[in-house]
């Protein structure tokens, strides 16, 4: 036979191989395409091979902005839920806010996990309380709720104010020189330096630096190219396989960079006998008093939480921060009027911002509870299901390993709930507005037990930031900024297209 023959021969095969495969999957996806029909739910036609999302890479994973799209298709046929496919993955999508209440709280029991690919066989070091499932979630929530009390907030109020320095210094450098503030990157500096200083107690200094190696670690976290995009691909197609290959749901140089802080504190503290006030310090007195217990909070626990804390606690109060600012360089009045509220409650406190001054701010938070109606960070909550869950006045029941979706943004821009919901209008979170309202439209943080353990702190540093801003500049949009606003899909966390500029003038 000649080499000719032989080649042909191969690429022959290898073609018939390929076409092969691409059928098996094909028909593997027409099969799961079905899935609602044959159980009898309504549903939403899904597309080959991404099923009802529409973008690729991360977002085709997460359930994003496309999940406003997914409630409004259900909620114009009248269906109380309906399913949907995240590529073959057949997804319920909750309309009716009863049910959500159902899922997060009544029924948790069955809904404990978000499932989030994690890998507890070759990557402990990112088994953190946002990945972990059943009994170990329950133990660490357990362990960690304590961390984010009250009281521990009232802790911390001081260091999180010293953040605000540093950010009225540099508004003042762009007011001074009239220059565009790209708001997001300024945000996020300033969250850093209280993810820094209140998890780390570290003085991280993110406006001298623009390149500190916490804002660098910030972007790259959240930065999707090719080869992280096809791991995630990888991940949630083949999840074990993707385990056994070692892959985890963040890189190893990052996993390592933040262990190498937590031992470095460590080691620090305890060298120079140092007690600080931080939340490094109250996960390290937990894994020290449980460490010879039969169940300890160990040294992985440890490095897995101090990371997501800062992944979590960083991005989604600047996403949240920014848009405030947005909308109220847009809204004027509204913008006055908080500045008014600020200028009174500080009269009455000789000037002094104290967590008490801070709590008396009602119509600032109004402005932040406002912005994460319409601007929430995260878009949807999910749930898997644990067992065969039957929904409440239905013969249908959700299968064990079935994901259920909280389209968080759908009831928050629905005008049954919310009336002219495009309207930006802190009044809507009076507390008469409030009690009036059913509770389960409005979820920005979750709800139920497994709900975000970092509310308080959220709050606080963004509404202190707010006040800090506001009582010092006013704010307007800056002409770089490319109108309409829109919203980028396929993130993780709600974002714009494009940049958003505001120009500050000092008061
Ligand atoms: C405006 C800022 C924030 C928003 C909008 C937000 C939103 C959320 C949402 C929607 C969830 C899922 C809840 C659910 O499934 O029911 C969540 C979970 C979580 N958040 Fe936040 N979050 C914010 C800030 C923070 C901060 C500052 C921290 C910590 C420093 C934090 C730590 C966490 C953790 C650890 C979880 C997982 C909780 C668990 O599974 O038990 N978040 N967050």
């Amino acid at each position: 036979m000649s080499v000719i023959l032989v080649v042909q021969y191969f690429l022959f095969y290898s073609v018939l191989c390929i076409l092969g495969a691409f059928l098996c999957v094909f028909l593997y996806f027409q099969y799961s395409y079905g899935y609602w029909k044959r159980r009898g739910v309504p549903y939403i036609k899904p597309k080959f091979p991404l099923g009802n999302n529409n973008s690729v890479g991360l977002g085709s994973f997460s359930y994003g902005i496309e999940t406003l799209g997914w409630y409004w298709e259900l909620k114009k046929r009248g269906l109380k839920f309906g399913g949907v496919w995240n590529w073959a993955n057949p997804t319920l999508v909750l309309v009716d806010p009863d049910y959500a209440k159902d899922i997060l709280i009544k029924d948790f029991q069955y809904f404990t996990d978000r499932h989030f690919f994690h890998n507890p066989k070759h990557d402990p070091k990112n088994e953190s309380l946002f990945v972990v499932e059943k009994d170990e979630w329950k133990f660490m929530r357990q362990n960690l709720s304590p961390t984010f009390t009250s009281s521990k907030m009232k802790m911390i109020f001081q260091s999180v104010m010293k953040c605000t320095v540093p950010m009225v210094e540099y508004l003042e450098n762009c007011a001074k020189n009239k220059e565009d503030i790209d708001v997001k990157d300024t945000m996020a500096a300033y969250t850093i330096n209280v993810i820094g200083s209140s998890i780390y107690g570290l003085e991280l200094a993110c406006f001298q630096d623009k390149n500190h190696k916490f804002r660098e670690i910030g972007r790259e976290i959240f930065r999707i190219d090719l080869v992280k995009g096809a791991k995630i691909a990888f991940s949630r197609l083949w999840e074990g396989a993707a385990i056994e290959a070692g892959l985890g749901p963040l890189s190893q140089k990052i996993t390592q960079y933040f262990t190498d802080v937590v031992t470095e504190t460590m080691e620090h503290r305890t060298k120079n006998n140092e007690k600080r006030q931080d939340f490094m310090q109250l996960v390290i007195d937990l894994y020290q008093a449980t460490k010879d217990q039969d169940r300890p909070f160990t040294f992985d626990h440890l490095v897995a939480n101090i990371i997501v804390f800062f992944i979590a606690g960083f991005d989604t109060s600047a996403t949240t921060l920014h848009y405030a600012l947005y909308e109220l360089s847009v809204n004027p009045d509204i913008q006055e009027k908080a500045r008014d509220e600020i200028k009174q409650v500080l009269e009455k406190h000789n000037n002094v911002i104290t967590y008490e001054t801070f709590q008396d701010m009602t119509y600032v938070r109004q402005i932040i509870e406002e912005t994460l109606r319409l601007h929430p960070p995260l878009n949807a909550v999910a749930r898997i299901a644990a067992k065969p869950y039957k929904l409440r006045n239905t013969n249908v029941v959700i299968e064990k390993g079935t994901k259920v979706v909280i389209p968080v943004v759908g009831f928050q821009r629905d005008p049954d709930y919310f009336p002219d919901p495009e309207r930006f209008d802190p009044d809507r979170f009076s507390a008469e507005n409030k009690a009036s309202r059913n509770p389960y439209v409005y979820m920005p943080f979750g709800e139920g037990p497994r709900m975000c353990i970092g509310m308080r702190l959220a709050l606080m540093q963004t509404t202190i930031g707010l006040v800090q801003i506001l009582r010092n500049f006013k704010i307007s949009l800056s002409p770089r900024t490319k109108l309409p606003v829109t919203e980028k899909k396929g993130v993780f966390v709600m974002a714009p297209d494009e940049l958003i500029y505001v120009n500050a003038e000092k008061i």
